[in-house]
């Protein structure tokens, strides 16, 4: 079969390599099977092969076997140790093969199949009395209550304990002992448990069957009364002993007559507490317990009542007070109780209409069968309002939507004398027979002749003929004849006997029946019963002397009037009240048709022996069990047919997902019909032609293997989905977390620059299209963050300065850097003199640096009010100098040359609220010291280097790039490789060094096409000339000439990148960064404005921060002096005339520290000044239009002026690049060493002038 199933292709094969096809529970159970499990298997198929096979398997403790799907139950009469919580929790989820026979398997496969294929469920017990049916129908309920619901929801839980306390319960009051079972049901019941949608218990409801009341009146010998009668007569409370004169059941002539009144194993006390509990969780009230109980004390003290012959031989009541304390009981008169059991009344009737009443005296015997009548109805209707009042309690308490229905049904009797209750105990399991043959045998093998299947019928014995024989109304049946013996001689229960005897004739051509003159013989499916006449029709009609339902109807307590007595004697009645065989008939058939409706799984319990034993196998006794159970049949039918069948509907509304053409997708692409595409699913799961058949309206597979891999594959499939779900969410989860981190990055940067990028912005526009731009100034936007030379919180210089300008309070520094001022030198024009600007919210100071002896000293050598400016003027050329304009200024305007002087400017608009009048022209006319008018011209010269060169009012500077210039983007922002992304390498760079794709070429777009070369290199930064290869502008210097021919000793490999050497050691703290120690050499393949430099190191790439590193010049070997390198190759200072320059070698000295060093030694002119080389003559050009006077920008959304941040790293995020750590940590240092760097790179091709101008 599982080669069968496996198939040719992938789909068996993934079945194949999964999970083993045909499951071998086998292998999970060490103990060795016996015989087989499933007796479809059987070689040979007879009874005594199953007797044997049964036989095999009780012996070595298997009592379950099965048929297919029906399970076989062989009692074991005793303990096995199979129903512990570790053996249900091993069943479930299980299907039926994948674990050994057990009615767990059973029970779960019902659960499952309600809850997959939304089907009602019923499981039919069936048997002989003592075969273990309710056994079973408890283990069913066990195995429901733990694998439903998941234990948490209150009301579900409270269902669960309810539906397991009805079996103490229902058995109290409806099990008793008897010959056969100790434990024997005496009424039938159908346990229906509700279940909602998800499959939890929501309600139960219970029918009742036909209880056997006669037994409340006498058992035979050996025999017992309902359990209930022995529990209370033992173990009632005190409370109750005295207030209804309860005694020992010794004292009952009910519980003793039978002298049987323990039952070894039974524990009535123990039991009564069981009772007394079950009532509890089913919500029976203290009242309710109150009146059950009293009910039955007047039920065992009407036993107590003896009649004896009076005078006139009529029945006498022996002891009244018996009769009086009933009637303190039933809180009726005690006169009417003793007249209600000694006489009878009488009604004449003459010719259809009512006539004189009067009462006729009972004899012993009559009065007996009075008070017995009495007792029974009382019992009967007690037992069903206890059913009635439970059913309340198991009320759903939501909707529910499914069903499982658990039958268990008094067995099948056969004693020595057997009356109306065997009658309809018999015809009962007749019934429950002919369903079983019915759904098994016949409806099934009707099926396939339906559904067009291939099939060879199978003989069988259909017990209809025995159901028709008792119930069929015409020809009439055996109901029917009794009935019709009730009503025509109804007075007389003698008559009506005779007159049902004569009834029986018409019978006698029925094969299964035989009249034998006061008996009539059955042959039952289960085996032939002689039935005694005597006493037949009075059961049947059962029908309550009206006297006596009088005498309960005017009882005082409502419990008796109106609960168990609520019918009124109505005496114009005609209508003959339904008969017992009227009822059992209507709740059978009503039976029947509700299992019929629903899915069926069958427990057919075998009994192993008659007396009670655990080791007599009494194979006689199976042997017979085996055959009157059809198993035989039913095993043929089974080997032939096919264990499950659906429509195509259904079918592919459960697999649908197994086949692609028919899964998602299939909602559009499948056009077939559901036929055709269960014809699909089966093809694509390679399940082989034999396995299955399709109908006319249904798909059925042979063998339960097939629809269990099946079912395996559907919930691997679902399995899979939700594992794909869960994997996408975190995957989306994660992503949002990345976005929302990044988002949370760009926005603390976005934060701290946004008030320098609006005061860029804000500047550009002052002078955008106007003025001329400087190269350097286009390779990048920069942010205008002010105070470079941190005067506001600087420590060092800072603090000189801020001592030197003593601030005033509410003034604030906005701006300050290095800058320039014109000099007048007696009889000799005026020199550029370097001067420290710091511009705060109120004046401009403009400070001088002096040297006291080896001290410093800082001069505030001029304050400028803001108040006091009245214009400002720049060239149109790309020159520094800025001429501030002074109302009434005895010392004339100020002329002043800073290379950030759009900043400045744009700070000072700012302050003033742009009030101050900017002019761009290329001549200038300010005042002199004095009041003197002077012009100073601004002239190009491409010879001029640099800043240009200013001789006697007139600048003279090389060409700048077109006013209408735009400034680069900002550097790109390190890449930031993602958080799932590994540090690796880059790709390799090319060899020309470009810089990556998406920053732009420096220069390129401002370069204009005609300008010379060597003005190209003027605007280059210092880095770019001493390693031209790593700038694009590079690219326009020519080659350099090819290296010397290689001499005999090759020379060690040079770097191609410039190598820079650690000064400090860098811990990396973002991903794209490489961390390094203090003197390691790195290669920078790339440096960025903004400090970051791309380096390479151990072959990692990545950023460092550039001012942690100096240039590096690899040592020269000695001993074998290498060829000299190529010149472009090489590294070159970057200060020629300075070998202590900005950069210092193996230095931790900062730039500036350097520069004025540098400066007090000498090296460098203080002045800074520069001058032309052999200055050429430039065509002058008209003046320009005075250009716009730039808008001032709306200010800003929260402050009015441009927010200067706060500095870095204190409340925001640090800005890039980080300061390197420095000894007492002067970031002001850092600050001036950028403006002092600028300079000293524009400076150092310059020469200096001594002009004779005058000042
Ligand atoms: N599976 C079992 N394991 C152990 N003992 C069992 C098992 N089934 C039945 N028995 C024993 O057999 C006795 C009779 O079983 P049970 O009451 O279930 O029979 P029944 O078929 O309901 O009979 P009846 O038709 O008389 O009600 C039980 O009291 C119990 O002692
Ligand atoms: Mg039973």
């Amino acid at each position: 079969m599982a080669k069968k199933l496996l198939g040719k292709k992938t789909g068996g094969e993934k079945i194949k390599a999964k999970r083993p096809v045909r499951a071998d529970w086998k292998d999970g159970v060490k103990k060795k099977q016996v015989g087989v499990s499933d007796m479809t298997m059987l070689t040979k198929i007879t009874n005594e092969a199953i007797n044997e096979n049964l036989q095999k398997r009780w012996q070595n403790a298997e009592i379950y076997t099965y048929i297919g799907h029906v399970l076989i139950s062989v009692n074991p009469f005793r303990d096995l140790g199979i129903y512990t919580e570790d053996v249900l929790q091993s069943y479930k989820g299980k299907n039926l093969l994948e674990m050994p026979p057990h009615v767990f398997a059973i029970a779960e496969s019902s659960y499952h199949h309600m809850n997959s294929y939304k089907e009602n469920q019923c499981i039919i017990i069936s048997g002989e009395s003592g075969a273990g049916k309710t056994e079973a129908a408890k283990r069913i309920m066990q195995y429901i209550a733990a694998v439903s619901g998941d234990g948490h929801n209150s009301s579900i839980k409270e269902i669960k304990e309810m539906v397991l306390a009805t079996n103490p319960l229902l058995e109290s009051f409806g099990c008793a002992k008897t010959l056969r079972n100790d434990n024997s049901s005496r009424h039938g019941k159908y346990l229906e448990i509700q279940f909602n949608t998800q499959g939890e218990p929501v309600g139960a409801v219970i029918t009742n069957y036909l209880l056997e009341k006669n037994r409340v009146v006498g058992q035979i010998e050996n025999e017992r009364n309902f359990h209930i009668f022995y529990q209370l007569t033992k173990a009632a409370p005190a409370e109750y002993r005295e207030t209804y004169g309860l005694q020992g059941p010794e004292s009952f002539l009910y519980t003793s007559k039978s002298n049987c009144l323990d039952v070894p194993g039974i524990n009535d006390a123990q039991d009564f507490q069981e009772t007394l509990n079950a009532m509890g969780i089913i919500g029976l009230q203290k009242h309710e317990q109150d009146e059950i109980f009293k009910t039955l004390a007047i039920i065992l003290w009407l036993g107590n009542v003896v009649f004896v012959e009076d005078d006139t031989g009529n029945a006498a009541i022996s002891d009244t007070d018996v009769a009086n304390f009933i009637a303190y009981l039933m809180e009726v008169d005690g006169e009417i109780l003793c007249k209600a059991l000694t006489n009878r009344v009488m009604e004449t009737q003459r010719g259809g209409r009512r006539g004189s009443v009067y009462e006729v005296p009972l004899n012993v015997i009559q009065a007996t069968s009075v008070r017995d009548a009495l007792s029974k109805s009382m019992y009967e209707r007690l037992f069903e309002w206890i059913v009635t009042r439970v059913n309340v309690s198991l009320q759903a308490r939501s909707a529910h939507q499914y069903t499982i229905g658990v039958l268990d049904i008094y067995g099948f009797e056969i004693f020595d004398e057997n009356s109306f209750e065997q009658l309809c105990i018999n015809y009962v399991n007749e019934k429950l027979q002919q369903i079983f043959i019915e759904l098994t045998l016949k409806a099934e093998q009707e099926e396939y002749v339906r559904e067009q299947i291939e099939w060879t019928p199978i003989k069988f014995f259909n017990n209809k003929v025995v159901c028709d024989l008792i119930e069929e109304k015409r020809p009439p049946g055996l109901f029917a004849a009794l009935n019709d013996a009730c009503a025509t001689a109804h007075a007389d229960s003698g008559a009506a006997d005779n007159s049902f005897v004569q009834r029986l004739g018409f019978l006698s051509s029925n094969p299964h029946f035989e009249s034998r003159g006061s008996k009539f013989l059955i042959r039952h499916y289960a085996g032939e019963v002689l039935y005694n006449v005597e006493g037949m029709t009075d059961k049947n009609k059962d029908s309550l002397l009206k006297d006596l339902l009088n005498l309960a109807s005017g009882s005082q307590n409502q419990f008796i009037a109106n609960t168990l007595f609520p019918e009124r004697v109505d005496p114009n009645s005609k209508k003959r009240p339904p008969t017992a065989g009227d009822k059992i008939k209507l709740s059978c058939n009503t039976l029947v048709t509700k299992l019929m409706q629903c899915h069926p799984s069958y427990i057919r319990t075998i009994k192993s022996n008659d007396n009670r034993s655990p080791s007599e196998f009494d194979e006689k006794r199976v042997q017979h069990q085996v055959q009157y159970l059809g198993l035989c049949e039913n095993i043929r039918v089974r080997r032939a047919g096919f264990a499950y069948r659906t429509t195509f509907d259904k079918f592919v509304e459960r697999f649908y997902l197994l086949c692609p053409q028919t899964g998602y997708a299939g909602e559009y692409i499948w056009n077939g019909s559901s036929n055709t595409g269960a014809l699909e699913i089966l093809k694509h799961n390679n399940i082989p032609q034999e396995e299955w058949q399709m109908g006319t309206s249904k798909v059925f597979i042979r063998h339960p293997e097939t629809i269990f891999a099946l079912e395996t594959l559907r919930d691997k499939y679902w399995h899979n989905m939700a594992t794909r779900i869960q994997r996408a969410w975190r995957a989306y989860v994660r992503h949002k977390i990345e976005c929302a981190k990044k988002i949370q990055r760009f926005w603390r940067q976005n934060k701290y620059n946004i008030g320098y990028l609006q005061m860029r912005d804000y500047g550009t526009q002052i002078l955008a299209g106007q003025k001329e731009r400087r190269r350097y100034s286009l390779v990048s936007m920069r942010r205008f963050t002010g105070d470079y030379l941190d005067v506001k919180a600087g420590s060092g210089l800072a603090s000189m300065i801020r001592n030197a300008i003593s601030l005033k309070g509410g003034e604030n520094v906005i701006f300050s850097m290095r800058g320039n001022t014109l000099v007048p030198r007696a009889m000799r024009s005026s020199v550029p003199s370097p001067r420290t600007l710091v511009l705060t919210n109120q004046n401009l100071h403009i400070i001088v640096t002096t040297k006291q002896g080896k001290a410093l000293s800082m001069v505030d050598e001029k304050i400028i009010s803001l108040n006091v400016i009245s214009g400002i003027s720049v060239s149109t050329l790309q020159d520094d100098w800025v001429i501030l304009h002074i109302d009434n200024s005895a010392d004339g305007d100020a002329i002043l040359s800073c290379t950030f002087k759009t900043e400045m400017l744009a700070h000072m608009l700012q302050q003033t609220g742009g009030r101050i009048k900017v002019s761009i022209a290329p001549q200038i006319q300010y005042k002199k010291k004095g009041g003197k008018s002077v012009t100073m011209k601004f002239i190009k010269d491409e010879t001029a280097k640099h800043d240009g060169v200013y001789k006697s009012h007139v600048v003279k500077i090389c060409s700048g790039a077109p006013a209408g210039s735009q400034s680069n983007p900002p550097c790109a922002v390190k890449a930031r490789p993602t958080q799932n992304s590994t540090r690796k390498a880059p790709a390799p760079r090319k060899t020309n060094n470009a810089r990556s794709a998406p920053r732009p070429a420096p220069n390129a777009r401002s370069v204009p096409a005609a300008a010379p070369a060597a003005n190209n290199t003027r605007s280059v930064p210092v880095v770019n000339n001493i390693r031209p290869v790593s700038t694009s502008i590079g690219r326009s210097v020519p080659p350099p000439p090819p290296p010397p021919a290689p001499i005999a000793t090759p020379p060690p490999a040079t770097p191609t990148l410039p190598q820079y050497k650690a000064i400090y050691p860098f811990q990396s703290q973002e991903a794209g960064e490489i961390q390094f120690e203090k003197g390691d050499i790195l290669e920078i393949e790339q440096k960025d404005e903004n400090g970051w430099w791309l380096a390479r190191k151990d072959g990692i790439e990545g950023w460092v921060p550039s001012n942690y590193l100096e240039e590096y010049v690899p040592p020269v070997v000695v001993a074998t002096p290498p060829p000299p390198p190529p010149p472009a190759r090489r590294p070159a200072p970057s200060i020629p005339v300075a070998p202590q320059s900005s950069t210092p070698q193996s230095s931790s000295v900062p730039a500036w520290k350097a520069e004025l060093e540098a400066r007090k030694a000498g090296i460098i002119p203080n002045n800074g000044a520069v001058s032309s080389s052999s200055p050429v003559p430039v065509a002058r050009r008209g003046p320009p239009a005075p250009g716009q006077k730039p808008v001032v920008p709306a200010k800003p959304v929260v402050p009015a002026k441009p927010m200067v941040p706060s500095r870095p790293g204190v409340g925001a995020p640090k800005p890039a690049p980080r300061a390197p750590p420095r000894a007492g940590g002067d970031t002001s240092n850092a600050a001036a060493s950028l403006a002092d760097a600028l300079r000293a790179r524009r400076n150092q091709a310059s020469h200096h002038d001594d002009d004779d101008d005058e000042w």
